[in-house]
């Protein structure tokens, strides 16, 4: 996968999925039950890289994405995270401007075993096998600090922006500072690239969609850069559509994660013009399997594979995923190559 990041074509199709440790597959299942709860298993390198390790396994994919969460960074500022079984995470809630001051940015000490997941990887997977580190974009990130929790479209966070532009403003200068002292410990550590997840960066009017995702992301490129020139970075702006050649043109991201909703067609013309294109299969036709399933795998490779390109979801797996369809969608991806 690297060889398509650097810009090198030619090579075989790389293929990897968002979330692919995770509980559709039964060995993850059996470890989770020996953490106390997920932050633990987070934040136990043992547990952590036994997880990360089980779908390159299992599968074989070109690329592993380290276990962890986007909201370890939250955790690591002193801003209350937990995991509820069958709900999923619960936060403080940041509803007051001058909770913000409160957040402390060095964070690396809290962060200590993820880096050390990440030493132990690189030391473990196979070569050829890709490790990618990852974040949350911080706009992503404030918006589970600010509700406490996921919504449906994240609408507490959209009206702190409003009410509360500086505070806001604050909030993601702090969660860039955070993130850039992490990913660069990351590649540090040896992880091949980096991801930036802004699971919530698409659902902005323009001017929000600027500050809140584009220059927030930007700075921590440039941020990160500035220590390791060469970092490979993809950003994955869910549900941004026609911004993605902005975001790409201003953010300086070498590859975007794009999700199932784009258009194959302006995927192609527009955007992996300008960028690596990551996606974008939806994770609902790999629960359906059958004809469907073919269907769209091959409809996104006779649209996307002559260009910079990796093969991936267009969002996470979901745990009712069967395994067998996963194989699926693998065997008709290797075979094209
Ligand atoms: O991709 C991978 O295999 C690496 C690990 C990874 C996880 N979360 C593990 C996880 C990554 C990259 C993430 C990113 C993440 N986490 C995002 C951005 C991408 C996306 O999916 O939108 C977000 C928004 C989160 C926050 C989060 N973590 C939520 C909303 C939830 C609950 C929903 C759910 O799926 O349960 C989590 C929990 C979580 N993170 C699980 C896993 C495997 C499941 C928890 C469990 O095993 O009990």
């Amino acid at each position: 996968m690297i060889e398509v990041l650097d810009g090198k074509a030619g090579g075989p199709l790389p293929v990897w999925m968002m979330r692919q440790a995770g509980r559709y597959l039964p060995e993850y299942r059996e470890t989770r039950k020996k953490a106390k709860g997920f932050l633990d298993l987070c934040y136990t390198p043992d547990l952590a890289v036994e997880v990360t390790l089980q779908p390159i396994r299992r599968f074989g994919f070109d690329a592993s994405i380290l276990f962890s969460d986007i909201l370890v960074i939250p955790d690591a500022m002193g801003h209350g995270v937990r995991f509820v079984e069958g709900t999923g995470p619960v936060l403080d809630v940041l509803d007051d401007p001058s909770k913000v001051s409160e957040l402390r940015t060095d964070v690396m000490e809290h962060l200590a075993p993820v880096i050390e997941t990440v030493s132990r990887l690189r030391a473990e997977l196979p070569e050829e096998t890709t490790l990618i580190g990852f974040c949350g974009a911080p706009w992503t990130v404030a918006t589970y600090m600010i509700a406490g929790r996921g919504t449906p479209d994240q609408a507490p966070a959209r009206r702190f922006a409003y009410r509360h532009p500086v505070a806001l403003g604050r909030l993601l200068h702090k969660l860039v500072d955070a993130s850039v002292d992490y990913l660069v410990a990351q590649l540090r550590a040896g992880a091949d690239c980096v991801q930036i997840f802004d699971t919530w960066g698409g659902n902005l009017p323009d001017d929000l969609f600027e500050r809140a995702v584009v220059s927030p992301t930007q700075a921590i490129v440039r941020k990160v850069r500035e220590q390791i020139p060469d970092a490979r970075i993809i950003g994955f702006p869910r549900g941004a559509g026609p911004r993605y050649p902005g975001y790409i043109a201003e953010t300086g991201v070498n590859a975007v994660g794009v999700d199932w909703t784009m258009p194959l067609r302006f995927a192609r013309e527009t955007v992996q013009a300008k960028a690596v294109v990551q996606g974008n299969l939806d994770p609902q036709v790999l629960v359906a399997g059958g004809d469907s399933l073919d269907r769209c795998v091959d409809a996104i490779l006779a649209e996307l594979s002559d260009g910079q390109f990796i093969f991936n979801l267009g969002h996470g797996i979901v745990p009712e995923t069967p395994i067998a369809h996963v194989e699926q969608m693998l065997g008709r991806v290797r075979d094209f190559r």
